[in-house]
């Protein structure tokens, strides 16, 4: 699934996920978007990403003929596991986690999150991967107590090396899924590093909460919760 890098750089956008849109509305062939800084950046939900500089803020456009809907799971884990790869090349052993679906902690701490959209165009599915990267720490009003930085294990790291770093385990990992052919070893890579595999966990799911053990990911990338008498699986949630 090689493809030519085609990237907009740009000091500010309200969304990476917004413009990624406008360029898929007009038919750009850029499938990168990359930005300084966002002035209203999201999340999952509701909720909002605080994008000052010194952090990532970058969206991928992946658009294939053979990719549909049903891969959408499969590729959040890979997202995250990409992400993840990229994070502890400049981090080494430091303690860092994939937290399904698809955040990734570091001491306990956010240290990246990934919002998925879809768009179709022309009855093309066009899937946005917004991916937030806390990288330096020195000009945000993002609070330590919540959130961890690179730049606290690794006084080196500047956001460009880590965005081109990211590129390349994009490319290296998209090739190796192959439409889901290897799904199974990406997954098991990722599930080395899940938080909470194997423990009791909650799921938040439509606004309900449910306890269960965290088992396994299945495979086409839901999480399977274990409870006295039966099995669910989710396809979203948050996990607590
Ligand atoms: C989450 O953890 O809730 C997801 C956060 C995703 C943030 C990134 S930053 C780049 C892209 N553009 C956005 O507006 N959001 C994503």
């Amino acid at each position: 699934i090689m493809k030519k890098n085609n990237i907009n750089h740009y000091e500010i956008v309200d969304s990476t996920n917004n413009e990624a849109i406008r360029h898929i509305n007009s038919n750009s062939k850029t499938n990168w978007i990359l930005a300084d800084r966002q002035i209203s950046g999201k999340g999952r939900g509701d909720n909002k990403w605080e994008s000052p500089f010194g952090g990532l803020y970058c969206s991928h456009i992946l658009r294939d003929d053979n990719i549909n809907h049903n891969h959408i799971s499969q590729i959040s884990i890979i997202s995250s596991l990409i992400v993840l790869k990229t994070i502890i090349f400049f981090l080494n052993d430091s303690e860092v986690k994939a937290k399904w679906p698809n955040d990734i902690l570091c001491n306990n701490k956010k240290i990246s999150g990934i919002l998925i959209n879809t768009l179709y165009k022309n009855d093309k599915m066009n899937i946005i991967i917004g991916i937030g990267i806390n990288v330096l720490s020195q000009s945000l009003t993002k609070s330590n107590a919540q959130y961890s930085f690179m730049d606290t294990y690794n006084d080196k790291i500047n956001v460009l090396d880590v965005f081109h770093k990211l590129i390349e385990e994009f490319n290296n990992i998209i090739t190796k899924w192959d439409y889901g052919k290897n799904f199974n070893g990406l997954r098991d890579n990722w599930m080395k590093y899940a938080y909470k595999l194997g423990q009791e966990i909650t799921v938040k799911h439509n606004d309900e909460f449910i306890e269960g053990l965290f088992s396994n990911i299945d495979e086409t990338g839901n999480l399977i919760l274990k409870l006295n008498n039966k099995i669910l699986r989710f396809n979203t949630g948050e996990v607590f």
